[in-house]
């Protein structure tokens, strides 16, 4: 994938700016960002060579376990590598479907009907511009705040990969398919769920879990990654998969949302958890709390600064958190060892009738 010109003056800024920001603890805006990108590269090669992956006769080396989620984008080279087919649902609608990914959901749709259970591919593979043009329609609907913690930023999509499939139910001969009328099966999901590792087969954003994959409960949304035993495990620890790869630290607090009078909690606690999010990927640092810093930040010197940030965006509205931590007795590529971490910044920043964008953060 590119990386847009956009992004690279960002990055290239954020280095500038965290060069001149270095702490006594070795901790800088910069930093942090590297330290994600080594973490990316790590763990999401997205194509591995067909030698690695014997099982995997048609998979044309990619990689059924890659990461992909609010900051890392759908791995180089996959689309060449994926091998797809196409498939009708009861809707008519036709939908796109990983290979192996489509037999197993065969498999476990087979085994669900024998329990008397009945569901449907409603969405698997997603295009970008597929992507683009949901979180257009959210957005219009619902509102940004709500559409980021329920759709993907495109690029950065699950269903990019052809290996997450959106379910929906048919509960007495009628097709349920809206989201709001799907959560009202909760015993339905259940059976569901628990049939999912046999199948290779996980559950993706689990309840709770919000500050990890940055969105919320989504029964719907099945990943398949081809390892029964790994699937098997991460159900019954009942985490997730940034957590089963070592990708983030679990740590959470709640958030002081202290007294605004410009933004709801909900718009608050959205900023939030995209900042939970990027600290999960501080490898072994634990969360202490987690403040808003008050609507004194919202003002025109911080967002000329964070305007500078991002020469394509037309930010209109500020959001500082601060936070402490500690971070690992053994260090990290970016912190000193065993050190308590206190006032540590992030800062968001919206568009008119955009979402919040965690910009920068450090000192
Ligand atoms: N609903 C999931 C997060 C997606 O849009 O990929
Ligand atoms: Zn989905």
């Amino acid at each position: 994938m590119m990386i847009s010109v956009k992004r690279i003056i960002l990055i290239a800024l954020c280095a500038a700016i965290a060069a001149s920001m270095l702490t006594a603890c070795g901790s800088k805006e910069s930093t942090s960002s590297d330290q994600t990108s080594s973490a990316a590269a790590d763990i999401n090669s997205g194509i591995v060579s067909t030698a690695d992956t014997p099982s995997d006769e048609n998979s044309e080396g990619i990689d059924y376990m890659a990461l992909v989620n609010k900051l890392h984008p759908l791995p180089d080279g996959w689309e060449d590598a994926v091998e797809t087919v196409h498939v009708t649902n009861s809707l008519g609608d036709d939908v796109e479907v990983e290979k192996k990914a489509y037999d197993a959901y065969l498999a476990l749709k087979e085994d669900l009907e024998k329990d008397g259970v009945k569901v449907d591919l409603d969405s698997a593979r997603r295009s970008v511009a597929d992507q683009q043009r949901i979180m257009d329609d959210f957005t219009k609907e619902y509102g940004a705040d709500y559409a980021m913690k329920t759709v993907a930023t495109p690029g950065y999509s699950e269903h990019h990969t052809g290996l997450a499939l959106d379910l929906y139910l048919n509960i007495d001969g009628e097709d349920v398919y809206l989201n709001e009328d799907m959560v009202q099966y909760p015993e339905v999901w259940a059976k569901i769920h628990e049939k999912l590792p046999e199948y290779g087969f996980i559950l993706r954003y689990l309840e709770d879990k919000e500050h990890i994959t940055g969105y919320g409960y989504e029964p719907w949304h099945l990943r398949y990654i081809d390892n029964v035993d790994a699937a098997k495990e991460i159900t019954s620890k009942g985490i997730t998969l940034e957590e089963y790869l070592g990708a983030v630290n679990s740590s959470d607090v709640e958030i002081d949302l202290g007294n605004s009078s410009i933004y709801t909690e909900e718009e608050l606690k959205e900023a939030a958890v995209q900042v939970k999010c990027r600290f999960a990927t501080f490898k072994g640092c634990e969360l202490h709390t987690l403040r808003y810093a008050g609507d004194d930040a919202n003002n025109e010197e911080n967002l000329e600064r964070l305007n500078l940030l991002d020469e394509d965006a037309q930010f209109i509205q500020v959001v500082e958190f601060t936070s402490d931590f500690h971070t690992p007795m053994d260090g990290s590529e970016v912190f000193q060892p065993d050190r308590e971490m206190t006032d540590y910044q992030w800062w968001l920043a919206r568009e008119a009738d955009g979402g919040w964008q965690l910009l920068t953060w450090g000192y």
